[in-house]
Protein backbone atom coordinates (compact mmCIF):
# COMPACT_ATOMS: atom_id res chain seq x y z
CA UNK A 1 0.00 0.00 0.00
CA UNK A 2 2.97 2.40 0.89
CA UNK A 3 4.66 1.75 -2.93
CA UNK A 4 1.11 2.81 -3.71
CA UNK A 5 0.96 5.99 -2.41
CA UNK A 6 4.81 6.86 -2.79
CA UNK A 7 4.37 6.10 -6.49
CA UNK A 8 0.81 8.34 -6.91
CA UNK A 9 2.56 11.45 -4.80
CA UNK A 10 6.00 11.20 -7.34
CA UNK A 11 3.83 11.89 -9.84
CA UNK A 12 1.05 14.16 -8.92
CA UNK A 13 4.60 16.38 -7.20
CA UNK A 14 6.02 16.52 -10.61
CA UNK A 15 3.13 18.54 -11.67
CA UNK A 16 2.39 20.82 -8.60
CA UNK A 17 4.82 21.83 -5.85
CA UNK A 18 4.15 25.10 -3.97
CA UNK A 19 1.92 22.73 -1.39
CA UNK A 20 3.34 20.46 1.87
CA UNK A 21 2.40 17.09 1.88
CA UNK A 22 1.62 15.13 4.92
CA UNK A 23 1.62 11.57 4.96
CA UNK A 24 0.72 9.52 8.41
CA UNK A 25 1.05 5.61 8.10
CA UNK A 26 0.90 2.82 10.26
CA UNK A 27 4.27 0.83 10.66
CA UNK A 28 4.65 -2.02 9.32
CA UNK A 29 3.67 -3.38 5.30
CA UNK A 30 0.29 -3.40 4.81
CA UNK A 31 -1.18 -5.40 2.45
CA UNK A 32 -4.18 -4.96 -0.09
CA UNK A 33 -5.01 -6.98 -2.79
CA UNK A 34 -5.47 -4.18 -5.52
CA UNK A 35 -4.50 -3.49 -9.06
CA UNK A 36 -1.54 -0.91 -8.78
CA UNK A 37 -1.96 1.34 -11.70
CA UNK A 38 -5.61 1.68 -10.55
CA UNK A 39 -5.46 2.82 -7.19
CA UNK A 40 -2.11 5.21 -7.80
CA UNK A 41 -4.34 6.65 -10.51
CA UNK A 42 -6.98 7.31 -8.41
CA UNK A 43 -5.15 8.49 -5.27
CA UNK A 44 -3.02 10.62 -8.11
CA UNK A 45 -6.47 12.05 -9.19
CA UNK A 46 -7.77 12.95 -5.88
CA UNK A 47 -3.95 14.14 -4.30
CA UNK A 48 -4.61 16.22 -7.65
CA UNK A 49 -7.81 17.93 -6.99
CA UNK A 50 -6.17 18.77 -3.30
CA UNK A 51 -3.45 20.57 -4.94
CA UNK A 52 -5.40 22.37 -7.60
CA UNK A 53 -8.63 23.68 -4.32
CA UNK A 54 -6.41 23.93 -1.93
CA UNK A 55 -5.36 27.37 -0.95
CA UNK A 56 -1.73 28.84 -2.22
CA UNK A 57 1.02 27.42 0.23
CA UNK A 58 -1.77 25.20 2.12
CA UNK A 59 -1.46 21.89 3.42
CA UNK A 60 -2.55 18.13 2.06
CA UNK A 61 -2.81 15.57 4.40
CA UNK A 62 -2.71 11.73 4.37
CA UNK A 63 -4.01 9.65 6.77
CA UNK A 64 -3.89 6.15 6.70
CA UNK A 65 -5.73 4.26 8.95
CA UNK A 66 -6.44 0.16 9.61
CA UNK A 67 -10.24 -0.85 10.20
CA UNK A 68 -11.18 -4.27 10.44
CA UNK A 69 -9.64 -6.21 7.51
CA UNK A 70 -9.66 -2.42 5.67
CA UNK A 71 -7.65 0.20 4.49
CA UNK A 72 -8.77 3.63 5.08
CA UNK A 73 -6.91 6.72 3.15
CA UNK A 74 -7.62 10.04 3.34
CA UNK A 75 -6.67 12.86 1.61
CA UNK A 76 -7.42 16.52 3.39
CA UNK A 77 -6.80 19.59 2.17
CA UNK A 78 -7.46 22.99 3.36
CA UNK A 79 -9.67 24.31 0.66
CA UNK A 80 -13.44 25.52 0.56
CA UNK A 81 -14.35 22.25 -0.18
CA UNK A 82 -17.76 22.50 -2.06
CA UNK A 83 -21.65 23.00 -1.59
CA UNK A 84 -23.92 20.56 0.01
CA UNK A 85 -26.14 20.19 -3.33
CA UNK A 86 -22.98 19.65 -5.34
CA UNK A 87 -21.50 17.19 -3.03
CA UNK A 88 -23.26 14.38 -4.57
CA UNK A 89 -22.40 15.01 -8.21
CA UNK A 90 -18.59 15.37 -7.71
CA UNK A 91 -18.16 11.15 -8.81
CA UNK A 92 -20.45 11.92 -11.83
CA UNK A 93 -18.39 11.67 -15.28
CA UNK A 94 -17.89 14.94 -16.52
CA UNK A 95 -18.98 16.82 -13.41
CA UNK A 96 -17.17 20.04 -12.69
CA UNK A 97 -18.32 22.53 -10.06
CA UNK A 98 -19.04 26.22 -11.08
CA UNK A 99 -16.52 27.77 -9.01
CA UNK A 100 -13.71 25.95 -10.34
CA UNK A 101 -10.96 28.00 -11.57
CA UNK A 102 -8.62 25.26 -12.80
CA UNK A 103 -8.82 21.22 -13.13
CA UNK A 104 -9.73 19.02 -15.76
CA UNK A 105 -12.44 17.70 -17.53
CA UNK A 106 -14.11 16.25 -14.85
CA UNK A 107 -13.22 13.24 -15.01
CA UNK A 108 -11.10 12.99 -12.22
CA UNK A 109 -13.05 11.78 -9.74
CA UNK A 110 -15.46 9.64 -11.80
CA UNK A 111 -12.13 7.16 -12.57
CA UNK A 112 -10.83 7.36 -8.84
CA UNK A 113 -14.37 5.89 -7.68
CA UNK A 114 -14.97 3.51 -11.18
CA UNK A 115 -10.84 1.80 -9.95
CA UNK A 116 -11.75 2.13 -6.56
CA UNK A 117 -15.49 0.11 -7.41
CA UNK A 118 -13.54 -2.30 -9.44
CA UNK A 119 -11.17 -3.23 -6.30
CA UNK A 120 -13.85 -3.85 -4.42
CA UNK A 121 -13.38 -0.81 -2.58
CA UNK A 122 -15.72 2.63 -1.66
CA UNK A 123 -15.11 6.48 -2.10
CA UNK A 124 -16.62 8.96 -0.01
CA UNK A 125 -16.35 12.72 -0.14
CA UNK A 126 -17.28 15.28 2.48
CA UNK A 127 -16.80 18.88 3.44
CA UNK A 128 -14.86 19.27 6.89
CA UNK A 129 -15.92 22.41 9.43
CA UNK A 130 -15.20 25.05 9.87
CA UNK A 131 -12.74 24.41 6.76
CA UNK A 132 -11.26 21.97 4.42
CA UNK A 133 -12.88 18.79 2.06
CA UNK A 134 -11.83 15.28 2.43
CA UNK A 135 -12.29 12.36 0.18
CA UNK A 136 -11.75 8.85 1.95
CA UNK A 137 -10.78 5.49 -0.10
CA UNK A 138 -11.57 2.23 1.68
CA UNK A 139 -9.95 -0.49 0.19
CA UNK A 140 -9.93 -4.70 1.80
CA UNK A 141 -6.62 -5.74 3.45
CA UNK A 142 -5.26 -8.69 2.84
CA UNK A 143 -3.29 -10.92 5.71
CA UNK A 144 0.21 -11.81 4.85
CA UNK A 145 2.94 -12.72 7.27
N1 LIG B 1 -10.41 18.98 -3.01
C1 LIG B 1 -11.51 19.56 -3.54
N2 LIG B 1 -12.01 20.72 -3.01
C2 LIG B 1 -13.12 21.30 -3.55
N3 LIG B 1 -13.79 20.83 -4.62
C3 LIG B 1 -13.33 19.69 -5.18
C4 LIG B 1 -12.18 19.01 -4.68
N4 LIG B 1 -11.98 17.91 -5.44
C5 LIG B 1 -12.95 17.92 -6.37
N5 LIG B 1 -13.76 19.00 -6.23
C6 LIG B 1 -14.93 19.34 -7.09
O1 LIG B 1 -15.32 18.19 -7.79
C7 LIG B 1 -15.36 18.43 -9.20
C8 LIG B 1 -15.01 17.17 -9.94
O2 LIG B 1 -13.66 16.80 -9.74
P1 LIG B 1 -12.89 16.03 -10.88
O3 LIG B 1 -13.71 14.85 -11.27
O4 LIG B 1 -11.50 15.76 -10.46
O5 LIG B 1 -12.94 17.06 -12.08
P2 LIG B 1 -11.99 18.28 -12.45
O6 LIG B 1 -10.83 18.28 -11.48
O7 LIG B 1 -11.58 17.95 -13.83
O8 LIG B 1 -12.84 19.52 -12.37
C9 LIG B 1 -14.37 19.58 -9.41
O9 LIG B 1 -14.68 20.31 -10.56
C10 LIG B 1 -14.59 20.40 -8.14
O10 LIG B 1 -15.71 21.24 -8.27
MG1 LIG C 1 -9.62 16.75 -10.94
Amino acid sequence: MKDIIVQSLKQVSLQDNDKRIHVDCPQGTLYVNVDFYMITQALKNIVHNALVHGPEGGRIDIHVRLLDQKIRISVVDQGEGISKETLAKIFDKFYRGAQTKRGGLGLGLSIARRFVQLNEGDIQAENLSPKGFMVTITLPMVDKE
